[in-house]
């Protein structure tokens, strides 16, 4: 317990940080502890490693916050012309992959410490989160033998998935070469043993086959033909694997390609590559109380309300 208020503090004292530089995300910020009673539990080990890759010092987390406000303006001005225009800015990859994911400073200072504190402070994020903690990790209890995460990006979700499971053994793939450096820090930070990853492409081939259990969270909608993807993900996984599976919708960023407008359209996506859907969730990116509540989820989604569809489906 003397933890869990160490870290609440930890939290708190970053939220002072962002909202004395960015008040607008007052609201969402408050309102996500509040709607979420397990918001202690889930934001503790994103909280640390934030702690942990900023060396616990106020200089250092202050210019990672300043990562994480660049990232939200970025989304916000992005997701205006959006609204306008109806498609995502971007649709050449090779473009994206040379200004965004091969551009060190921009993934070390901004991308990824970004992301890590999406899962305290973005209301699609922590549900994420929450889902792969709650739900995806109980059902992998079984499993054993190898896995794999596309677009491993910091190491998060596999570092806990290896964590809670020591008969697994993992491997993550991802474009990015910053990649590699920021999970062998989370990953250790866990007391688990770098997990190796391997800097390709995974449009072109997934290069670890027969895996029990597969990640692929924030990534479909970086591509322009995500159905390839899944369907090499599908060729990747054993007989009765699962895969946690999350998908953008309606949501511009620096590096979005392909745009989902449903969740319809995601699960239409999966299902017609084989996958069986075993959790079908929406995280919604919104201030508003919406995770028990069928009938705001409905609202939004009809209002284009940007979100993530989260997905538990097997083989
Ligand atoms: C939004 S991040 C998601 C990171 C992490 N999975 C998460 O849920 O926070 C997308 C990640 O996918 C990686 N990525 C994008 N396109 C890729 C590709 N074609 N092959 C491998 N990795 C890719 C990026 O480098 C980045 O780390």
């Amino acid at each position: 317990m003397e933890h869990l208020k160490n870290s609440t503090q930890q939290i708190e004292s970053y939220r002072r940080i962002l909202l004395s530089l960015y008040p607008e995300v007052k609201q969402i910020t408050e309102n996500i502890p509040t709607y979420n009673p397990e918001y202690p539990f889930i934001a503790d080990i994103p909280a640390q490693i934030i702690a942990h890759l900023c060396k616990n010092d106020t200089q250092k987390i202050t210019q990672a916050i300043q990562g994480y406000i660049h990232f939200c303006d970025t989304f916000k001005q992005k997701q205006i012309e959006f609204v306008r225009n109806k498609v995502y800015a971007y649709q050449d990859f090779a473009q994206v992959n040379a200004e965004v994911y091969q551009n060190k400073a921009y993934m070390t200072q901004i991308y990824y410490p970004a992301l890590l504190f999406s899962y305290l402070f973005s209301s699609n994020y922590f549900e994420i989160l929450r889902i792969f903690l709650q739900i995806f990790i109980p059902l992998t209890q079984q499993k054993q033998g190898k896995t794999c995460e596309i677009g491993i990006g910091h190491g998060l979700l596999s570092s806990l998935l290896l964590k809670n499971n020591p008969h697994l053994q993992g491997i993550g793939i991802d474009i990015s070469p910053v990649a590699r450096e920021v999970t062998d820090q989370v990953s250790q930070f866990l007391g688990l043993s770098p997990i190796p990853v391997r800097i390709e492409d995974a449009t072109q081939a997934i290069s670890q086959k027969e895996n029990a259990v597969m990640i692929c969270a924030e990534v479909l909608e970086h591509l322009p033909n995500p159905e390839k993807l899944l369907q090499s993900i599908y060729a990747a996984l054993d007989e009765g694997g699962l895969l946690f599976l999350t998908a953008s919708i309606n949501m511009e960023s620096v590096d979005h390609l392909y745009l989902f407008q449903s969740d319809e359209e995601v699960v239409s996506m999966v299902e017609g590559t084989g996958f069986k859907v075993l959790e079908r969730r929406v995280a919604f990116l919104t201030a508003q109380n919406y995770r028990n509540d069928e009938r705001l989820q409905q609202r939004l989604m009809k209002r284009r309300n940007p979100c993530t569809s989260v997905l538990i489906l097997s083989k």
